[in-house]
């Protein structure tokens, strides 16, 4: 190997490539060059009201023959217990600007039927109405979700609906979810729903993706409505923390104008905000099969995994324009590999493929990436927990099973709390091609 390229921002995973020799590695660690204490909200997840991650791959019901606790399939409660704790988001993605908590609370006999922001998605168009991916029966609502949270031992995040919703929709969502026992009409209806206790829910997205299904806003429009949602929002026990919808992947114009924008009545509105969601998809390289790939289509993906880590230090420079003390903190709440659909265990999962060590490998890139920026990364979840996208499970009915990409979190959950070091790696280039040209 005659060239030696320093690559302190590759992880450990990109640097075994075919031809290099083990002894043309280094690993240089700084144990006095600590970053930041790694969050266990960074090994977070996220389920969607979408095809087949709620109906059935949480929610089976509670006169299921599978094993639940509460309705919820028992399998995926005791997987993610061992690999916990952390934070769980929910219900969407795209489907939480288009849904009514209201609708999720209360008998569920008697909990309206509503056509799911998915709907019309080819795969579930020629699936029977009655298919809860297409009309949504809202089985699993508020109290379900957080009963969930508690069961995993994982905080809740919800997102709140700005596109369809009003501030009053979200301050009303707050005072169910958090009101002191017996203190006023929600916190009754809590109770009587089956939960006295308020659940302190800490965590509130405002919107999902306002650039785009969210509401098709502009930045400067979407400062206006974040600013109007979290005005007087009712404050009990925890503090709110409010997460604003931030970029898509490299789309650095919305992060700068919602920044500027956002504090230009006051500066002190920077407060409001404590995570600037970040989404990124690698997506998927070749023919885009999750299964069917060459080793160059492999590097392909894992380079694009890696941009991660530029997005990261690019959106920071941005927030740090305008918050120089860096109090607001990034929340990647989206992110993972995303290939061609391949429902192989039922035709409602929507965005599902078979998983393979390939994406194992973009789990580990990912979370090694958050780790070196535990001081910049406050949270992040993986799309989607069950049957889409990256997911940590497969399930169908009685069958059940992890995937590669759930060995990683296990693997790598003894990362959380631990202190991130600034480390250096030197090591040969990897060399790939991309449609036969060198990259
Ligand atoms: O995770 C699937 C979808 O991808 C989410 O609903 C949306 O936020 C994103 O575009």
């Amino acid at each position: 190997m005659q060239r030696r390229d320093f690559l302190s921002l590759i992880p450990a995973g990109l640097i075994a490539a075919r031809s290099a020799r083990a002894e043309d590695a280094e690993i240089r660690v700084f144990l006095n060059e600590p970053t930041g204490v790694i969050s266990p909200l960074i090994h977070g997840h996220f389920i969607e009201h979408l095809g087949g991650v709620i109906y059935d791959g949480v929610w089976v019901g509670e006169d299921s023959k599978i094993p639940n606790i509460g309705g919820v399939r028992k399998a995926l409660i005791d997987a993610m217990r061992e690999i916990g704790p952390t934070v769980v988001r929910w219900p969407g993605g795209c489907f939480a600007d288009s849904y009514d908590w209201r609708d999720g609370i209360g008998p569920r006999s008697s909990r309206p039927r509503r056509n799911n922001f998915w709907a019309n998605s080819e795969p579930l168009r020629k699936l029977p109405d009655s298919s809860p991916a297409k009309n949504d029966p809202n089985w699993f609502g508020t109290n379900e979700f957080l009963r969930f949270a508690k069961l995993i031992n994982a905080e809740p995040y919800l997102a709140a609906n700005v596109r369809g919703g009003t501030p009053r929709d979200l301050d009303e969502w707050v005072e169910y979810c958090n009101a002191p026992k017996g203190a006023s009409t929600p916190a009754g209806r809590r109770a009587a729903n089956g939960d006295p206790e308020p659940f302190n829910v800490r965590y509130w997205g405002v919107g999902n993706e306002s650039w785009g299904c969210g509401g098709d806003m502009t930045s400067e429009e979407y400062s206006v409505e974040f600013r109007k949602f979290t005005s007087w929002v009712p404050r009990y026990g925890p503090p709110l923390s409010f997460v604003a919808s931030g970029p898509n992947g490299g789309d650095y114009k919305w992060s700068q104008g919602f920044f500027s924008r956002v504090t230009e009545k006051d500066p002190r509105l920077m407060n409001r905000i404590w995570g600037w969601a970040l989404h990124y998809y690698c997506g998927t390289t070749g023919k885009g099969d999750s299964l069917d790939f060459t080793s160059e289509n492999a590097y392909d993906l894992f380079e694009r995994a890696n941009r991660m880590e530029d997005l990261i230090q690019k959106h920071w420079a941005i927030m740090g324009q305008f918050d120089r003390e860096h109090r607001v903190k990034l929340v990647v709440d989206e992110w993972g590999a995303w290939h061609k659909d391949f429902n192989i265990l039922a035709p409602q999962h929507l965005f599902g493929a078979v998983p393979s060590m390939r994406d194992a490998v973009i789990a580990g890139i990912t979370l090694d990436t958050f780790h070196r920026h535990a001081d910049k990364v406050a949270m992040a979840a993986v799309a989607q927990l069950v049957n889409c996208i990256q997911m940590l499970f497969l399930a169908d009915g009685d069958r059940f099973c992890v995937t590669p990409t759930y060995q990683v979190f296990a693997m790598y959950k003894d990362h959380n709390n631990g202190q991130s070091l600034r480390s250096a790696f030197e090591a040969p280039t990897v060399s790939f091609a991309v449609d036969g040209k060198p990259h």
